[in-house]
């Protein structure tokens, strides 16, 4: 085998697990390449927190089998559906050559030439050691990446009841901090100016070797000063602290964005997805944020059509999107995952009232995160230049620090990596445009 191609569905840990991936065929020789046309190995890297992305990825997996009878290629399923149904897949897709939870990526150079000389199918879903959680250790440099996904932790004890997650990914270990610390300096050296910290519950960060929880951490990867920005990644509502707060409202690195998953305004409904918080401390957790640090951008996920959600508790969460006014939200349709404990509760809410409440819900979105680019227009903003704008190749895209895609004419292309400043004129759709009036360079 001399190329691969990776398809990757789902959250941000799965682009990274993609990434790790990547980096470990190059390791052992491969190449990547565009399409799955040309490729020797396809691997499908897949996510099963809905059943609509775990039946893309099972189609897309059956698209590369004709693939394989034509010339031979190798394909891997990889990812959470991997874990959950190991090699239960085997009787839907008995062509694959492996099965590879996220915690056995490291096994890859070994698995390489089992499946090349056809001793397949290969499974490998082993969640990983309590004792020795190994987080895959980046080898080889992500040269001329700006922006730059570090995990600081894995799993997630939670347990919400709608959800496959801590079943997936095992219960929650925190990588030290001496780690964190080499990782960024090294991917700081390489070009990197921008760190994004991934866990399924960042607010639950314990460094194993200290008393350092996550404020902490914010705190010495911004003394530590490597990089220009820090981000992180997914936070739950019940262990956001006042420290926090105070860290993003303090540190100058981390960027004014929070991500946190409001998915229900309804007490009742909280309850019976374990959530551990009421709508009212959810507000005022916002509010509190958005006292401590003015621009901050509160991002969320809402889940309509729960078990028993009747119209007052949709009407509930409304009210609480109507009050927090969110900058972004993903939202989505409830859908059971078999093993999960409202997998047991029926399924009671009819596709079609799902439907309506999605599109209701997804017009006061729709509102809301347009009044929060309107906002933005006219305002000067730093912005971290990325590269060329995938929309228009005679301009230029970056980030600002509340996380909105900013693409902008410039009369002097600013190079990657650098920060300038941007007028914003206007927005289209989800992204900012505006105008740089760079005159040098450098
Ligand atoms: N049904 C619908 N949405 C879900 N999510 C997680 N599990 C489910 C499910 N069973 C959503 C949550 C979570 C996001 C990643 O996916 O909103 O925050
Ligand atoms: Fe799933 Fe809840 Fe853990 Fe998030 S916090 S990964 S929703 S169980």
């Amino acid at each position: 085998m001399k190329t691969f191609y990776i398809r990757t569905f789902g959250c941000q840990m799965n682009d990274h697990d993609s990434e790790r991936m990547a980096q470990l065929l190059v390791m052992q020789g491969l190449r990547p390449v565009e399409s799955p046309r040309q490729a020797d190995l396809v691997i499908v890297n897949t996510c099963s927190v809905r059943a609509k992305p775990e039946h893309k990825a099972i189609s897309e997996v059956g698209r590369h089998r004709q693939r394989k009878q034509a010339k031979g290629t190798r394909i891997v399923l990889a990812g959470c559906v991997a874990q959950q149904e190991g090699d239960r897949l085997l009787s839907r897709a008995p062509y694959l050559d492996a099965i590879i939870g996220p915690d056995s990526i490291l096994q890859l150079p070994e698995i390489l030439p089992r499946i090349e000389n056809g001793h397949g199918p290969v499974i490998a879903v082993d969640l990983h050691d309590q004792r020795n959680p190994c987080f895959v250790p980046l080898q080889e440099k992500r040269r001329g990446q700006i922006s730059s996904l570090v995990t600081i932790m894995k799993g997630c004890d939670n347990f919400c009841s709608y959800c496959i997650v801590p079943y997936v990914r095992g219960r929650e270990v925190s990588r030290p901090l001496g780690d964190i610390l080499k990782e960024i300096e090294s991917l700081a050296e390489s070009g990197s100016r921008e760190v994004v910290l991934l866990g399924q519950n960042v607010n639950s960060y314990q460094d194993p070797d200290s008393e350092i929880g996550f404020p902490g951490l914010l705190e010495a990867i911004d003394r530590q000063g490597a990089v220009e920005r820090i981000r992180f990644t997914t936070s739950h509502p019940k262990d956001l602290s006042p420290q926090l707060i105070e860290a993003v409202a303090g540190l100058e690195r981390v960027c004014e964005h929070i991500h946190l998953g409001l998915q229900s305004g309804s007490d009742r409904v909280l309850k019976l997805m374990n959530r551990g918080y009421s709508a009212t401390e959810f507000v005022q957790k916002t509010e509190s944020f958005r006292r401590a640090v003015p621009g901050i951008s509160i991002t969320t996920d809402i889940i309509v059509g729960f078990p028993s959600e009747s119209e007052q508790d949709f009407q509930g969460t409304m009210e609480v999107v109507r009050s927090v006014s969110f900058d972004q939200a993903y939202s989505f349709k409830y859908s059971p995952r078999p093993g999960t404990a409202a997998a047991k509760l029926p399924d009671d809410i009819s596709p079609q009232v799902k439907a309506e409440r999605l599109a209701t819900l997804q017009t006061l979105l729709n509102q809301l995160e347009a009044q929060s680019l309107a906002r933005l227009s006219g305002r000067t903003l730093p912005v971290l230049v990325e590269g060329s704008s995938t929309r228009d190749p005679d301009a230029f895209r970056g980030r600002t620090r509340c996380n909105r895609v900013a693409n902008f004419t410039s009369a002097v292309a600013p190079p990657p990596g650098k920060t300038v400043e941007v007028r914003m004129v206007e927005a289209r759709g989800h992204t900012l445009w505006g105008e740089c009036s760079l005159t040098s360079g450098r």
